[in-house]
């Protein structure tokens, strides 16, 4: 079966006043319906490769590659229209911050059930059946009341899962996920990457989770594509990482705290001891 992403010298470069530089030097992966995850520290071009999948780089950004397809199309033939309807339907992408990423003015529930109507026409009954059935499999309790919140009234965690919702509604095939849970508290962090997991196993869809914590990573995925300064210099599988030869991941490594250590074990802050700080 032919891999669901398949990228073959891809190179992202921006024009500055010494020339242009290019801050993906031709990497090469493929994805099949797993988890695969991209590491590095912040800079190493990590977002620029997510965001090409999706041809999200607007000019003077330039993105070439000698293969990008997706479950079979060639992503470089496509026209800005082709990608609207690839966009959500096929491929959706989770990032950073919630907060500008919702819109303000419309319900939290108005806006789930407008991601699902933008590529599925439904009768409305079913969109609202959908979007609490959505809002239950983010793990939100009393949907109903919560569908009819704005995004100020909820929390940044609740607001991530809302962003989710959202992005799965119109179940795509492939999530592409940047730093999700880097605006959350560590505590919100590992359960709205629980969430993501669930629903990708569940659905078999492929998942790229992007982030700069190895440790993440190493937990939410199988493989594990390790960047720095543009290129990828170690590949793996996520379960081999203690093996991992370059220098550059053995050094992100012994910046972990001890991988074995789960995030259940972390010590649980007592909260009396912060009263009135
Ligand atoms: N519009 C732009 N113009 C010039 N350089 C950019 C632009 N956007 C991003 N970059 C540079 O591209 C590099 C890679 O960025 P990015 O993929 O966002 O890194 P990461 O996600 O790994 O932190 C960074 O050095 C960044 O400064
Ligand atoms: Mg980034």
């Amino acid at each position: 079966m032919a891999p669901l992403v398949d990228i073959a010298n891809l190179r992202v470069s921006f024009p500055t006043p010494r020339g242009r530089v290019e801050v993906v030097k031709g990497i090469s992966f493929t994805l099949g319906r797993e988890r695969l995850g991209i590491v590095g520290e912040s800079g190493s071009g990590k977002s620029m490769t997510g965001r090409s999948i999706l041809k999200l780089i607007r000019p003077p950004g330039r993105v070439t590659a000698d293969r990008m397809t997706f479950d079979g199309i060639d992503l470089l033939a496509q026209s800005e229209r082709d990608m609207r309807a690839i966009r959500g339907a096929r491929i959706s992408m989770v990032m950073q911050d919630p907060k500008f990423s919702l819109n303000p003015v419309m319900t939290v529930g108005e806006q789930i059930a407008e991601a699902l109507v933008t590529h599925k026409k439904l009768p409305r009954r079913q969109i609202y059946e959908r979007v609490i059935a959505m809002l239950e499999a983010v793990r939100i309790n009393d949907p109903a009341r919560v569908a009819k919140l704005y995004p100020h009234e909820i929390s940044g965690g609740m607001g991530q899962r809302v962003m989710i919702a959202m992005m799965l509604i119109p179940e795509p095939d492939l999530l592409i996920a940047d730093e999700p849970t880097s605006a959350l508290d560590v505590s919100v962090q590992a359960q709205v990457l629980d969430i993501i997991d669930d629903l990708v196993r569940d659905k078999g869809m492929g998942l790229i989770l992007i982030s700069h914590d190895l440790s993440l990573v190493s937990r939410y995925c199988d493989r594990i594509l390790v960047m720095n300064a543009g290129t990828v210099v170690e590949e793996c599988v996520a379960s081999e990482l203690q093996n991992a030869k370059h220098p550059y991941t053995r050094g992100l490594l012994a910046a972990m705290p001890t991988l074995d250590e789960s995030r259940e074990e972390l010590p649980v802050l007592d909260r009396t001891q912060w009263a009135g700080t």
